[in-house]
């Protein structure tokens, strides 16, 4: 957790921002050029939004995970002539140096430290709201439903939202159902261009980097217990299992445990799998997957982590609730707690998504196909601003096919293309068999 250390109102450059150490930015650019490298989509889109200026005039507040893929969405909004405040859509995901460099190389108005206690989080949350934006990005939904309850003055001034993460747009449909919904709001993560690779091999390789990195066990052999077979849990399974791992699913939905089952994982309920789990990771986007009876029926040593969206996946309480004794680091990111019969019971990243909390999140090179669809889809609201109606708006397939052909042009991958013939054929119903 990071020391508070002096906090700028204003940097050197003039930009505003509250972020952990300023000192901390060239270590930060570098990183942000590193990812930026990998993510040749997004660059060519900031080359073109530099020339266009299609974001001109709009003030853009975002609540992202602050790291380096981020900044390189917020270098494209600022190519495209906006002007751009982001803060944390989590408290552990934040990457300080890159904020520093957020703040004191690219000017960009950045209110992230990471560790930041609750009041400091929605403090930051206010202070991007404070930019009046005209588009609003999330991961996770805070910036809307914040604007919803405390900040409805900023209704009217808002041309759009986009979302970045399954649960935050499962959180937008239902305000929607109940009429609760003020503005259009883009389903950026339902964009296939999203989901099937940042959700699946994104989480996946992030969330075995981040078990890892906090305690170097090897996964060879290793009973995992993955709860959730959706997108990221299928994603984090295949990438276990790819390591010699032993995969037993969770699940509540009859078609994914069936899906587990023919892809050749063991199906079962948390209250087996506790018996003989030795590696724990929640990706559902539900509460209290992981309970006390779960707890108390856990293996000595067991490990438990969550890559879902909110830290409510492990009931972290009814565990301390059980606990004689808890030991807060006993290494970085890992808090040991001492059941009252003596078995320990190990947590990752205090239960906060343990890809971020613990590693550094998706490889940036699987986050240009996600923000690439973020910022085309950012323009396209510009762009569409006298159409868009209240609601939850999908990504149009044009665009997910544009982001698909350019991520596969810059990997060097050419497709073939259908003949006029082919064409004719799967589109008439009369040719058959
Ligand atoms: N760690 C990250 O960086 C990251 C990235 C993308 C998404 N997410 C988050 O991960 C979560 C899952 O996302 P997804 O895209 O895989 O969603 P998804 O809807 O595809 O999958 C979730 C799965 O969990 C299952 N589930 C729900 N409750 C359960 C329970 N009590 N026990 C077992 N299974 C249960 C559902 O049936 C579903 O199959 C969401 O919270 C999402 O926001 C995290």
């Amino acid at each position: 957790m990071g020391v508070k250390l002096a906090v700028p109102k204003k940097s050197s450059s003039g930009t505003p921002g509250d972020v952990k150490d300023v000192a901390l930015a060239s270590r930060g650019k570098g990183r942000i050029e590193w990812a930026d490298a990998q993510m040749p989509v997004l660059r060519e889109i900031r080359d073109r939004f530099e020339r266009e200026k299609p974001l001109k005039g709009q003030r853009i507040a975002a609540c992202l995970h602050v790291t380096t893929e981020t900044s390189n969405l917020m270098r494209a909004f600022v190519a495209g002539g906006a002007e751009v405040a982001l803060c944390a859509s989590n408290p552990l995901s934040t990457q300080d140096d890159n904020a520093a460099s957020l703040v004191k190389d690219y000017g960009i108005a950045t209110y992230a430290i990471r560790g930041e206690d609750s009041k400091t989080y929605y403090k930051h949350i206010h202070q991007a709201l404070d930019l009046k934006p005209t588009l609003t990005l999330d991961d996770g939904a805070d910036l809307v439903s914040t604007i919803h309850k405390e900040r409805t003055e900023l209704i009217d001034g808002l041309l759009a939202s986009m979302e970045e993460t399954t649960t935050g747009v499962i959180r937008l449909r239902a305000m929607h159902k109940d009429g609760a919904l003020k503005i259009p709001v883009v389903s950026v993560n339902d964009a296939q261009t999203k989901f099937m690779f940042d959700n699946r091999y994104g989480t996946g390789q992030s969330t075995v980097d981040g078990i890892i990195r906090a305690t170097n066990v090897l996964m060879a052999g290793r009973n995992v217990v993955v709860a959730g077979y959706g997108w990221c849990g299928r994603g984090f399974a295949s990438r276990a299992r790819g390591l010699g791992a032993k995969v037993l699913v969770t699940e509540v939905e009859p078609i994914r445990a069936l899906e587990a089952t023919m892809d050749g994982v063991q199906v079962l309920p948390m209250a087996e799998a506790v018996k003989v789990g030795e590696v724990f990771c929640t990706v559902t986007g539900n509460k209290a997957v992981i309970r006390k009876e779960h707890f108390q029926a856990m293996r000595d040593g067991a490990i438990v982590a969550n890559s879902g969206h909110f830290n409510v996946e492990l009931d972290l309480e009814a565990l301390q609730a059980i606990s004689k004794q808890v030991k807060k680091n006993i290494r970085e990111n890992v808090d040991q707690y001492v059941l009252k019969d003596g078995r320990s019971i190990f947590v990752l990243g205090e239960g906060r998504l343990v890809n971020l909390a613990c590693a550094e999140g998706h490889p940036a090179a699987v986050m240009d196909m996600s923000f690439a669809t973020q910022a085309l889809m950012t323009e396209w609201c510009v762009k569409s601003r006298s159409k868009l109606k209240v609601g939850v708006i999908d990504v149009p397939r044009d665009v997910e096919q544009t982001i698909a052909r350019l991520k596969l042009k810059t990997m060097g991958i050419s497709i073939d293309e259908m003949t006029p013939e082919q064409r004719k054929y799967v589109e008439s119903w009369q040719e058959g068999t």
